[in-house]
C-alpha cells in the first residue's frame, strides 16, 4: 500500500515545535469578512475573510495592544478598536488616522500574522514554519469521488491534545467504556500489534471480530488500520469483509493547556444512501463515553516522558509509541505537547 499521499513536504526545521505544524482552529465557515476571536497553543488569534482568502494574526494591536478582534473589516483592511490604526490582509499597517494625511507609517508597524490554509472545511494554521504539510488522507480519498465525506463533531474537552489523541489511538479500553458498542465486555485481552514508524509518524493494523455498528454486522472480521499522523491527527481506517471502507478521523486542536478542540470527520466509500446523521450518533455516544475518562485523567497534560506513569508493553504499545513520537516535539510557551 502507498503511502506516499500523507505528510510529504517538509522544510528543513531543525528543532519543530508544535508551532512548527499546521492545526486546525475553526470550521471554514467560522471565518467570515468581520473578524472573529480564535485560540491556538494558548495563543489568542483574529481571523477574518477577505478576497484573497483568509487572514489569520496575533490577536493584538503593535500600538497599545488591544484586540484587533474587537475591531472591523473594511475594504479586506482590519481597523483596530482603540485608535483605528488599519491592517491590511498580510498584517502591513496602511493608515494611523492620528497622523496628518500622507504620514509615513513605521516600519514595525505590523500585525503579526500566521500562515494560514483551507483545507478539509477546516482552516489550518502554522504559528511557524511548517515541518510538516497539512495531514492528508492515505491516498487521497478525502477528495476521491468514490467516497463521500462529512464532519461529524465538534467537541472541546478540558484536556491536553496529547490527551486525546492517546484516547483515540488506545484500543484497550474498548470493552471497558465502550462495552457491546465499540468491543464485548469479556474481551478484554489485547493482542501484540506492531507499531510501525513512519515519515509521518506511526502505523499500525489488527483484525477484530466487533459488534454490531453502522459501517458492520455482528460477527464480521474487521480490519482496522490506525495512521497517527504528527501532531495530533488519528485516521482509523476500517475495512469491512465486503469492501467498505470507513475512515474516522480525529484532528484535535490544542487551542490551550488543558483545552482542546476535537474535530471528527467521516470518509466512507459505501452505505452512502444512509444519512450522515446514522454514523454522528453512534460515534457521539462513543466520544461522550471518551470525554467524561479523558477529563478526569490528571495531570491534564501527557506525561511524554516514559518515566512517568505505568506503562504495559502489549497493551499500551500505541501509547508508548505515540508519547515517543510527542517527545520529539518541542514546547510552545507554557504549552507542552
Ligand atoms: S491599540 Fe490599536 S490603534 Fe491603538
Ligand atoms: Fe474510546
Amino acid at each position: 500500500m502507498s503511502e506516499s499521499t500523507v505528510v510529504s513536504e517538509s522544510t528543513d526545521v531543525a528543532a519543530p515545535t508544535l508551532a512548527n505544524y499546521w492545526h486546525p482552529i475553526a470550521e471554514s465557515s467560522d471565518l467570515t469578512e468581520q473578524p472573529k476571536r480564535f485560540q491556538l497553543l494558548g495563543t489568542e488569534l483574529v481571523g477574518f475573510r477577505g478576497p484573497q482568502g483568509v487572514s489569520v494574526f496575533r490577536d493584538l494591536c503593535i500600538h497599545r495592544g488591544a484586540a484587533l478582534s474587537l475591531g472591523w473589516v473594511t475594504d479586506g483592511c482590519i481597523t483596530c478598536p482603540y485608535h483605528g490604526w488599519q491592517y491590511d490582509s498580510e498584517g502591513n499597517c496602511v493608515k494611523i488616522p492620528s497622523l496628518p494625511e500622507g504620514s509615513n507609517v513605521p516600519r514595525k508597524a505590523r500585525a503579526i500574522a500566521y500562515q494560514a490554509q483551507e483545507r478539509y472545511g477546516l482552516v489550518w494554521v502554522a504559528l511557524e514554519d511548517p515541518a510538516a504539510a497539512v495531514p492528508t488522507w492515505p491516498e487521497n480519498e478525502y477528495d476521491d469521488p468514490a467516497y463521500h465525506h462529512h464532519l461529524s463533531s465538534r467537541n472541546i474537552w478540558r484536556c491536553s491534545a496529547g490527551r486525546a489523541v492517546e484516547n483515540f489511538m488506545d484500543f484497550s479500553h474498548f470493552p471497558f467504556v465502550h462495552p457491546n458498542l465499540l468491543a464485548p465486555p469479556d474481551q478484554t485481552e489485547v493482542p501484540a500489534v506492531e507499531m510501525e514508524k513512519t515519515d509521518y509518524g506511526l502505523m499500525y493494523a489488527y483484525d477484530t471480530v466487533e459488534p454490531e455498528s453502522p459501517s458492520s454486522a455482528e460477527g464480521d472480521v474487521v480490519r482496522f488500520e490506525y495512521r497517527y499522523v504528527k501532531p495530533f491527527t488519528v485516521h482509523v481506517k476500517k475495512v469491512t469483509p465486503d469492501g467498505g471502507v470507513t475512515f474516522v478521523t480525529l484532528m484535535a486542536s490544542p487551542r490551550a493547556e488543558k483545552e482542546t478542540e476535537l474535530y471528527l470527520t467521516f470518509v466512507r466509500n459505501y452505505a452512502l444512501e444512509e444519512p450522515d446523521a446514522l454514523f454522528d450518533h453512534f460515534s457521539n455516544r462513543v466520544l461522550e463515553q471518551d470525554r467524561r475518562i479523558v477529563e478526569s485523567q490528571r495531570p491534564e497534560e501527557i506525561p511524554v516522558s516514559l518515566r512517568e506513569e505505568l506503562h504495559l508493553k502489549v497493551p499500551d504499545a500505541s501509547g508508548i509509541a505515540f508519547r515517543r513520537e510527542l517527545a520529539t516535539i518541542g514546547s510552545v510557551g507554557e504549552y507542552k505537547p
